[in-house]
């Protein structure tokens, strides 16, 4: 397995400059189209750790906020705080009980509080400072509280035959 940690971008451009520009056409429908996949597992997973109602939970690098709605809806916790460099697409979409913060996650002063939820998801493997991150993040979770951070992995190596799948994979990366 080949999970090498993640620059921001070509030429160490950050998240959202070369590439997934939120003003570009359809950048919203890309994340929509990752939370279609993913959601389902991501609700079972938090609903596993007992994430439910009276929590008070932080969805960092919300995107368009499917999981912070998810939260809400279907599990019924007491609210949601969505986090965003960029929250145009959090703000098409408002429901009650989901704040939104725009905000660098990065920033050294980035604290927005305490939660018994911090959720982060195809957000770290984006930046380049995963152990201070992870580290920032785990000191927002109120005691007996849960970090869920996940992230893809590039499963490819130099030897993986050229297939659509590992030309899409690479492209990626
Ligand atoms: C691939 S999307 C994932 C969205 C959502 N978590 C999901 O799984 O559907 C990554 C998100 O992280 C946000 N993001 C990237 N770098 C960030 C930063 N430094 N501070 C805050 N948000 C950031 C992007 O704006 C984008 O919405």
């Amino acid at each position: 397995m080949n999970a090498t940690p993640r620059e921001n971008g070509p030429a160490g451009s950050r998240y959202g400059e070369a590439v997934f520009r939120p003003e570009q056409e359809g950048e919203g429908e890309r994340i929509d189209f990752g939370a279609l996949t993913y959601d389902d597992i991501t609700m079972a997973r938090l609903r596993a750790l007992g994430v439910g109602p009276g929590w008070h939970c932080l969805d960092v690098g919300a995107g368009t906020g499917t999981v912070s709605r998810r939260l809400l809806d279907e599990a019924g916790v007491a609210s949601v705080l969505a986090v965003d460099r960029d929250v145009r697409f959090l703000s098409a979409r408002p429901v009650p009980g989901l704040d939104m913060l725009e905000a660098d996650i990065t920033a050294a002063d980035f604290a927005p509080g305490r939660f018994q939820l911090v959720h982060a998801r195809f957000v770290l493997m984006h930046l380049s400072e995963h152990d201070r991150l992870i580290t920032a993040l785990a000191e927002l979770v109120a005691p007996g509280g849960v970090l869920v951070l996940s992230d893809a992995v590039d499963l490819t190596s130099d030897r993986t035959p050229d297939t659509p799948y590992t030309t899409m994979m690479r492209a990626m990366w």
